[in-house]
């Protein structure tokens, strides 16, 4: 366990860089300090070859109740504009490994947000979903309005968002946010089976894979496609593409060198 932070923690464990939000006295509430770490753990963990996967998830009984309310209480327009703070929230979007979010009890605001940063999501079967701004006079800025639009629909976005209601493990599973429900006392076991599946990958294919999965959410279906066939055309200039093939006819095990 890594202790260089203040409020999250960090462990490589079978080749998965684990980020843990510490805060669980205040159901890890996202200050900016906070963000500033996760972000920077998760950009050492892209860097790290030993590293395959990246996995965030909550100590306590939250992922994360949203950003920190006691930090935003006095703050006013000019000081946010000048703090840039989302631009931490715009580096996620550049890491480059999958990121895997095991998120329980309550995600929620900002922590929402940060889920929804997420490549993959498995949820426990308690979670609790929602974006509360609206009640306290302000509303999501790190992204909530447009991803959680994009990924459920202009309705059920408009529901959630406005109502601020908060909705279930398997609602956010039906709506296509989450990949899989697991009982509670097993999210660590199957987050930890499925960085592991993904670990033993060879890193250029899972790499552009998520590229270009990104890619459907931005691009038009030709621009996307093409982007998809550049992709493929360039895991053919990789060892592991040859090693691969090979393995297969020969009925044996691959051994990706990650080139
Ligand atoms: N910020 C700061 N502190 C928070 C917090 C938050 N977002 N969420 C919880 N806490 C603190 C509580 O103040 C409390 O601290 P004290 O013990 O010092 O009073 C502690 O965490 C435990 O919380 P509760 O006692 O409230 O626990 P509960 O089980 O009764 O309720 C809850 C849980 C329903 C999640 C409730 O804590 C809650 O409603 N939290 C706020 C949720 C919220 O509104 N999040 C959105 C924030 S805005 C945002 O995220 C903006 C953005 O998009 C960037």
């Amino acid at each position: 366990m890594n202790n260089q932070w203040s409020h999250i923690q960090t462990e490589i464990v079978k080749n998965a860089g684990t980020i843990t939000l510490n805060r669980p006295e205040v159901l890890n509430a996202l200050n900016t300090m906070m963000v500033s770490e996760i972000v920077q753990a998760m950009e050492n963990f892209d860097q790290d070859q030993t590293v395959k996967v990246i996995v965030l998830k909550g100590a306590g009984r939250a992922f994360a109740a949203g950003a920190d309310i006691d930090e935003m209480l006095d703050k006013n327009a000019i000081e946010l504009e000048l703090l840039n703070q989302f631009s931490d929230w715009d580096r996620i979007a550049r890491i480059k490994k999958p990121i895997i979010g095991a998120v329980h009890g309550f995600v929620l605001g900002g922590g929402f947000e940060l889920a929804l940063c997420c490549d993959i999501l498995l949820a426990s079967q308690y979670t609790e979903f929602g974006f509360p701004e609206a009640g306290l006079g302000i509303m999501p800025g790190a992204g909530g309005t447009q991803r959680l639009t994009k990924l459920i629909g202009h309705a059920r976005a408009m529901k959630w968002l406005l109502t601020g209601e908060r909705f279930s493990a398997e609602d956010a599973w039906q709506y296509g946010i989450v990949s899989s429900i697991v009982p509670d006392q097993l999210l660590v076991e199957e987050t930890e089976k499925m960085a592991e599946a993904i670990a033993k990958k060879p890193p250029l294919s899972v790499r552009l894979i998520k590229e270009s999965v990104h890619k459907a959410n931005e691009l038009s279906l030709a621009e996307g496609m093409q982007q998809e066939r550049k992709n493929f055309y360039l895991l053919f200039s990789s060892e592991d593409q040859k090693e691969g093939l090979r393995a297969f006819k020969e009925k044996r095990k691959a051994d990706f060198k990650g080139r």
